[in-house]
């Protein structure tokens, strides 16, 4: 029997785990925030602050409800007090395997029995992390995504033991949350991640073949099909570094569809790993404003 979700506590607060930790807030659970860095403790929750108050100046956050929200956070660098009395555990620490598994077997020894655990990750197993955990039918998939506070969905994913009862009720977090919910049954990348990086990855075979700029591309995408980003927009944003190692895991579980195309692996050579370094398709000053024309972008754009 799962026990109703009053606590939530949030490992790792870098990109995804402040988010989650400021949509947790809004919906009023009382949340808690571990890392093993104290620094980042510091700055998820002054940017979490930020962020509401920012809300909150553009008429989308209720004053009174994003003060509430404040008031219920904390943070520590503390796993076993912070998980002690906890209903739920999302875990948002970085993609590895083997440093989900040991956190998620230390969060087992001091977490009530009945508390729910849940990872972010982007791709790897439910089923492999639930069966480490010593909980697998309270062990779910909450796939978030950047920036938490804006985007309105969460894929929830169902390892092969996660219960019908988990997922009703981590259904109804969501949606206090504020975000849309889809089920998707665990297998590599999800729906998203999947569909994501077939299209960055056959963005850049085009700019490879030289089909057309990455610029028209982009247009190509936005204004002829729709989608709110150009492919090179979002791997810039997403890192070019971050793509590769997706389409890495999604070929060897996948096959031949997923193989990584020749120039994102030469611009992750390269360094051109996106926003984050000021340069990945498009290069970006120091504001992170992008810098139009793209230095060399030509040369890619040229038939053979
Ligand atoms: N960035 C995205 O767009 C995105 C989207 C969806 C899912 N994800 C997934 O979310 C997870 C986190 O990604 P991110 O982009 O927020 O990473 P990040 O690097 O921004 O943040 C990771 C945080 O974890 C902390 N950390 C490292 N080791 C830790 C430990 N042992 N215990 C507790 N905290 C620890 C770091 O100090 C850091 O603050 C990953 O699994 C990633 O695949 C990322």
């Amino acid at each position: 029997m799962n026990a109703p979700i009053h606590t939530i506590a949030v490992l790792g607060t870098g990109t995804m785990g402040r988010g989650i930790a400021h949509v947790a807030a809004l919906g009023g659970y009382t949340t808690r925030l571990f890392d093993v860095s104290a620094d980042a403790l510091a700055a998820a929750e002054a940017r979490i602050r930020k962020n509401l108050d920012k809300g909150v100046q553009l008429g989308k956050v209720d004053s009174a409800a994003a003060e509430k929200a404040k008031s219920s956070l904390s943070r520590s660098t503390d796993l076993a007090a912070t998980v002690d009395g906890s209903d739920l555990v999302i875990e948002a620490v970085p993609e590895s395997m083997q440093l989900k598994i040991e956190i998620f077997h230390k969060v087992a020894q001091h977490a009530p029995q009945e508390a729910i655990f849940a990872s972010n990750t982007s791709a790897l197993s439910i089923t492999e992390m639930g069966a480490n955990s010593g909980r697998p039918k309270r062990f779910v998939g909450m796939h978030f995504f950047n920036p938490v506070h804006l985007m309105r969905l969460v894929e929830i994913v169902r390892g092969l033991e996660t219960s019908a009862e988990t997922i009703g009720v981590i259904e109804a977090v969501a949606e206090r949350m504020g975000k849309q919910t889809v089920l998707v049954n665990e297998s590599p990348g999800f729906v998203t991640s999947r569909i994501n990086a077939l299209i960055g990855n056959e963005a850049f075979r085009m700019l490879q073949e030289g089909v057309a700029s990455a610029e028209d591309i982009d247009t190509a995408l936005k204004l002829g099909l729709n989608h709110p980003m150009g492919p090179f927009e979002m791997v810039d944003l997403v890192g070019l570094d971050v793509r590769l190692s997706i389409l890495e895991f999604l070929h060897r579980s996948l096959g031949e569809a997923y193989r990584p195309n020749n120039l994102i692996v030469q611009y992750v050579r390269a360094g051109r790993l996106g926003r984050k370094v000021g340069k990945g398709v498009y290069h970006y000053d120091e504001d992170g404003t992008r810098v139009t024309p793209t230095p060399n972008s030509e040369k890619t754009t040229r038939r053979a």
